[in-house]
């Protein structure tokens, strides 16, 4: 064919990866307000998929129905060809906010997710502590979450919700709360940990520097309500990346002001409406 002929022979020819998150004519209700109407999506196994929108378009709501904690009112979500039905899914969280139960060590926490999977106890302590040096904290295990400084427990935090291998990986603003340094490292983190072993992401953000820099495609939402998605952009930049020197990229700049000129309108017109 062709096409084939113009790739270049170094880069193997890999099957496409099987879609592992779908959404199909979502719609996402609260009573008679719909948040969301119609969203299409698809996100393949080990794509990191970074998606955008001002604030209160509906971007939480539908990570929610990701993680089978909010129906829709309309279409279907499925995960790895199965329909979401409730929570329990093969789903790692990471949220904005500290998930970790204050009363319990940071390896306690560590080892919720394989203790409600029931993988025994030795095992699991085993796991822990694997994972626990793998994101920095070797030596922090029996710290209690106020022992920890934010990064560390967002570190904590990265550890349970990889722990399990699960197929999606869910992220809700993670990064948001912690100040521009300890942001830089904990990104750089998640994408070398991401790296090692690649599972489908979706990261809702409503920061375009962390989408572009994370992502491998950034979707757009229209502001609401009634939102859906507007635009796909794939991010061609070269991984590994250092999330701190990829934004002084040409490159980088360029998508930056392509995603910006889609996503601009809908900010403004979010403002217009709360005014
Ligand atoms: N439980 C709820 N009840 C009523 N309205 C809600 C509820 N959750 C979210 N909403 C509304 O749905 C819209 C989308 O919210 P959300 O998904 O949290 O936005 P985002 O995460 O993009 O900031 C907002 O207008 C919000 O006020
Ligand atoms: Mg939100």
């Amino acid at each position: 064919m062709a096409l084939a002929a113009l790739k270049p022979l170094h880069q193997p020819q890999l099957a496409p990866a099987r879609p592992m998150v779908e959404l199909r004519g979502v719609r996402m209700a609260f009573g008679e307000f719909v948040a969301v109407d119609d969203v299409n999506l698809t996100v393949a196994d080990g794509e990191f998929l970074a998606i955008v929108g001002p604030t209160g378009c509906g971007k939480s709501t539908i990570l929610n129905a990701i993680a089978g904690l909010l129906k829709p009112a309309m279409g279907t979500v499925s995960i790895d060809g199965a329909p979401v039905s409730g929570v329990g899914g093969d789903i790692g969280y990471l949220f904005q906010q500290d998930a970790l139960l204050p009363w319990k060590t940071a390896i306690e926490n560590v080892e919720l997710g394989p203790m409600f999977k029931g993988v025994g106890r030795t095992e699991r302590r085993a796991d822990a502590m694997a994972w626990l040096a793998k994101v920095g904290l070797k030596g922090f295990e029996d710290r209690f979450p106020h022992q920890l400084s934010g990064g560390q427990r967002k570190r904590v935090q990265m550890a349970q919700a990889l722990i399990t291998g699960p197929k999606v990986i869910l992220m809700d603003e993670p990064f948001s709360a912690l100040d521009i340094h300890t942001r830089h490292l904990m990104q750089n983190e998640l994408l070398r940990l991401w790296q090692e072993d690649r599972r489908a992401v979706v990261m809702i953000t409503h920061d375009l520097e962390e989408a572009i820099a994370l992502g491998d495609r950034v979707v757009v939402l229209a502001s609401g309500p009634r939102s859906r998605v507007i635009d796909s952009f794939p991010v061609d930049l070269e991984r590994p990346r250092d999330v701190a020197e990829i934004k002084l990229d040409a490159r980088f700049l360029e998508l930056y002001r392509n995603i910006w000129a889609s996503l601009r309108g809908e900010v403004e017109k979010s403002y217009e409406r709360r005014a």
